[in-house]
């Protein structure tokens, strides 16, 4: 990647965070430039924590701070996702319910959702930020596997997670497109991503496993009290009632005309065209927002293909209530 590409991306992906966050609390900024280049962009091996695989710039360090020293607060959000499930979409929605009455708290929410927000991203001086963050409730987000994440702790101390989950066939081919634009790595086929060969995906998982293992794990939670499970194909079949239930389930009361404003902003063509003004969307960055659609597998995926995933889906999650929607 060149230079130039590089710092492009630093500018519209880390730096409008940087600006918003309280100048206090901006000390490291240099330094997380410099870790951007050299563990995200310039990354080599890939990181491994207790046997599970990390992306770059997900670091073995910050996963561990944040699990031992973090300190979680009553009203806290965290969204869990296995990546491509439907994470900036979730994550922007739990953002307009919680700061729909303050356009500026929204606005510094959105900007640092993708590099400080995540719990094992960056270097570990970015929590300097979110301990300190002016948000009255804030959010985290995280890809990591349930063993990798306090999850009691963020419960207990009256923290709510929510995790997202989407059916498996959507997700690998969201994936594989998803990483065909990214800066690190490519996929040379759509095979590289199945429940087979998902080890050549190695994202947060162990040797061997893939994002069904990974929602097995956190599905654990689903009837914990503390815990949400949303459904990426529920979501864009029906905004209104999940968005709602969504609200409810943080403790937040929407009256109609917020609910609507938030269905409308959260939508793919408001989403996508934000992304687009604030350049995020941009070749040789990393662009979410791609179809955003539910069944967009069956162009993808041959016969063959599409058993095999049914058979993994019996296989590792036969045992739990999981029916997948696949349109
Ligand atoms: P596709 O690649 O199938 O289009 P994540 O945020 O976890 O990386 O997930 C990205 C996926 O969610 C992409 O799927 C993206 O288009 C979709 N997505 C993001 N925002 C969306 C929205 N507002 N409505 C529907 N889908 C959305």
């Amino acid at each position: 990647m060149s230079d130039e590409a590089m710092n492009k991306f630093i500018d519209v992906w880390v730096d409008p965070g940087l600006q918003l966050v309280d100048p206090e609390h901006r000390t490291h900024v240099k330094e997380y430039k410099k870790f951007m280049e050299e563990r995200f962009f310039k990354w080599g091996k890939q990181n491994e924590i207790d046997g599970y695989f990390l992306n770059p710039g997900m670091e073995p360090g910050t996963v561990r701070y944040a699990y031992n020293q973090l300190k979680y607060k009553n009203g806290d959000v965290l969204v869990v996702t296995y990546p491509k499930s439907g994470t900036t979409w979730v994550t922007r929605i739990v953002q307009n319910i919680l700061y729909r009455h303050d356009l500026k708290l929204l606005e510094l929410a959105i900007g640092v959702s993708q590099f400080y927000s995540y719990l094992e991203f960056g270097p570990v001086s970015k929590y300097e930020v979110m301990e300190n963050i002016k948000l009255p409730r804030r959010f985290f987000g995280t890809h990591l596997p349930e063993a990798l994440v306090n999850s009691k702790k963020v419960m207990q101390s009256g923290g709510k997670i929510i995790y997202v989950m989407r059916n498996p066939k959507d997700r690998a081919v969201s994936w594989y497109n998803f990483v065909q634009s990214l800066p690190y790595r490519k996929h040379k086929s759509l095979e590289d991503v199945f429940p087979k060969n998902e080890r050549k995906q190695r994202s947060f998982v162990k040797d061997g496993e893939g994002y069904l293992e990974s929602l097995r794990e956190w599905y654990k939670h689903k009837d914990d009290e503390n815990f949400k499970v949303v459904v990426f194909e529920e979501l864009r079949k029906n905004p209104i009632t999940v968005i709602q239930n969504i609200a409810t389930f943080l403790g937040e009361k929407l009256t109609d005309e917020e609910l609507m404003d938030i269905v409308e902003m959260t939508s793919f063509a408001a989403m996508k065209k934000q992304a687009e003004s604030s350049g995020t969307q941009q070749e040789g960055g990393m662009q979410i927002f791609r179809k955003g659609k539910a069944g967009a597998w069956k162009d993808h995926l041959t016969v063959a293909q599409s058993e095999l995933v049914d058979r993994k889906v019996k296989e590792i999650l036969g045992h739990t209530d999981i029916k997948f929607t696949y349109d």
